[in-house]
């Protein structure tokens, strides 16, 4: 991970960057006051993006990143190949656990760059990748095996259950 406030960034991911400050505007974040952005760019080359949605219900909040995924699949694509995410404050914040979860969905890796927003001096970088933020996930192909053993719908037959023991 490295982490700098002057931006050596490619074409491509100053582009997301700008496309998650822009949605960060429209964010809905009344109780946490904490304005997330977040921007994918897919293998077509089109940029997807999204803020966070607070609820009064704080639980049905939906973050930046899983809308971003959203408006990709809504729009008929699956393929991420870069992820933006800008938020507020002296470094950059992190995706959260549900939401590397479901970027994982849809790319066992790509480039994440987390933006911390600075008023009138250079931003704060951190450039990571989704395999760092997320090692080890429960992925898609897990499912695989489950698929095969499971085509009747029963449940697999596990091995035979260890003896009970008598009591003393
Ligand atoms: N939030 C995101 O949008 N993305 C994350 O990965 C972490 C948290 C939002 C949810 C909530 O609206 C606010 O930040 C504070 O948790």
């Amino acid at each position: 991970m490295s982490r700098t406030s002057t931006p050596p960034v490619s074409m491509e991911i100053a582009s997301l960057i700008a496309a998650a400050k822009a949605v960060r505007a429209h964010a809905h974040a009344p109780y946490s006051k904490y304005f997330v952005g977040a921007a994918l760019l897919t293998r077509s080359g089109r940029i997807y993006v999204g803020c966070n949605v607070e609820n009064a219900s704080y639980g049905a909040t939906i973050c930046a990143e899983r809308n971003a995924i959203a408006q990709m699949v809504a729009a008929g694509e699956r393929h991420p190949i870069a992820c933006v995410v800008v938020t507020q404050g002296p470094t950059p914040g992190s995706p959260c656990g549900m939401c590397r979860q479901v970027l994982a969905e849809f790319a066992a890796d790509m480039p994440v760059v987390l933006v911390a927003a600075q008023e009138g001096e250079a931003d704060v970088l951190e450039q990571t990748s989704l395999a760092t933020l997320f090692p080890s996930g429960f992925r898609p192909e897990n499912l695989e095996g489950a698929a095969l053993v499971n085509a009747s719908g029963a449940p697999p037959r596990g091995p035979s259950r260890a003896p009970r023991r008598r009591a003393p």
